[in-house]
């Protein structure tokens, strides 16, 4: 068995963080989110790896995976010149995958329990494909199913205006080699990509046998700012740890499942878990409330911030309450005297500065 991620595409609803990065490598409690992905797939005792990348970002994705995974799985990293469906992903790496049946992953999905029972579902050798679903209250940005009476798959439409059923297709799949023939008699959607949710649909119609499981844990599809929010609120709730390997001052007080990385200075401060903060980073006179992760070199001066996600290298100086925020790499927010009043929401990209 071999496994596929899929580490192309634009990022689009998460502009302007995209500008600079490539969105299966925004952190999740200060982990890019494709390394949850990578380890999933060696939960699942998969170890020969084909990473799809595009030019945009391939070089980044490749460096933060290499030096994380290279010792623990074969990676192959696999161009996709242009972004033209997941469907067309799988064709590009032919080569790759050969006769071999695969578990296909999307970079940026992201789920509970791991892809271990889609694996020994397609092993049992009683069906052609594998999928995931999720029931959602609005399943139009989703690929959506329609089972029968007995769970059967019968349909499966992409991004539908009227939604069949609220069964959302998880970006999780296993194939066998029989979806390549599928793949090979479809044409593009509207929106001009090879879709594999299409392709799965012409497995259907070719008499191949689709398995559906359903997910009843979490399930993330990290593709705007607040599902990262989300992501970062569950991964810090399930995996945080107490683990304080920087200074903590005497006037500091730090409570519950906080991580604070080395170099790190904690100055008259309280930190209240589950919180994450990285290496190197400066906190001083500040509150970090539950579930914010904050990166690598990051300062913080009289910041009262929480359920926030601020990476590496920005400052913040008398600023807050900040909640629900998403902070983009080395940017610069300060506010020149006044009053804290009340919150303030930020979503704003890389290297910007705001002076309030
Ligand atoms: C893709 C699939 C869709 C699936 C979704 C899961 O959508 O086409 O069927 O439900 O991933 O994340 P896209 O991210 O390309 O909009």
């Amino acid at each position: 068995m071999k496994a596929l991620i899929l580490s192309g595409g634009k990022g689009t609803r998460l502009r302007p963080l995209t500008f600079t990065t490539a969105k299966q490598l925004l952190p999740v409690a200060n982990r890019p989110i494709i390394h949850y992905v990578l380890q999933q797939i060696l939960e699942a005792g998969i170890e020969d790896i084909g990473i799809i990348i595009s030019p945009e970002t391939g070089g980044k994705v490749r460096e933060a995976v290499e030096g994380a995974f290279s010792g623990r799985a074969r990676l192959t990293f696999i161009l996709q010149q242009e972004p033209l469906g997941l469907a067309h992903a799988v064709k590009t790496v032919r080569g790759f995958l050969g006769q071999a049946p695969f578990l296909m992953f999307l970079g940026d999905n992201l789920i509970q329990g791991g892809a271990r029972q889609l694996v020994s579902e397609l092993e049992r050798g009683e069906s052609e494909a594998v999928i995931l679903l999720k029931e959602v209250p609005d399943p139009r940005a989703f690929g959506v199913a329609v089972l029968d009476g007995e769970g059967k798959v019968v349909k499966l439409i992409e991004k539908p205006k009227e939604p069949p059923s609220n069964l959302a297709l998880v970006g999780v799949y296993a194939f066998t080699p029989a979806i390549h023939e599928a793949i090979s008699r479809i044409k593009p959607s509207w929106r001009g990509e090879l879709e594999i949710t299409d392709a799965i649909q012409e497995l259907i119609h070719l008499g191949g046998r689709v398995k559906a499981l359903k997910l009843e844990g979490w399930w993330l599809d990290t593709g705007k700012k607040d599902d990262i929010l989300e992501a970062n609120r569950i991964v810090l709730d399930e995996y945080a740890e107490r683990d304080l390997q920087g200074e903590v001052d005497r006037e500091s007080a730090i409570v519950g499942r906080v991580t604070v990385g080395p170099g790190s200075k904690i100055v008259r401060s309280t930190i209240r878990g589950p919180a994450v903060i990285g290496r190197n980073v400066l906190v001083e006179d500040s509150f970090i409330g539950p579930f914010t992760a904050i990166g690598d070199g990051v300062v913080l001066r009289g910041v009262d911030i929480e359920h926030s996600v601020v990476l590496e290298g920005c400052h913040l100086e008398n600023v807050g309450p900040v909640e629900d925020s998403l902070i983009g790499y080395r940017a610069r927010i300060k506010r020149a005297g006044g009053n804290r009043r009340s919150a303030l929401r930020f979503f704003i990209g890389d290297e910007c500065e705001v002076t309030l």
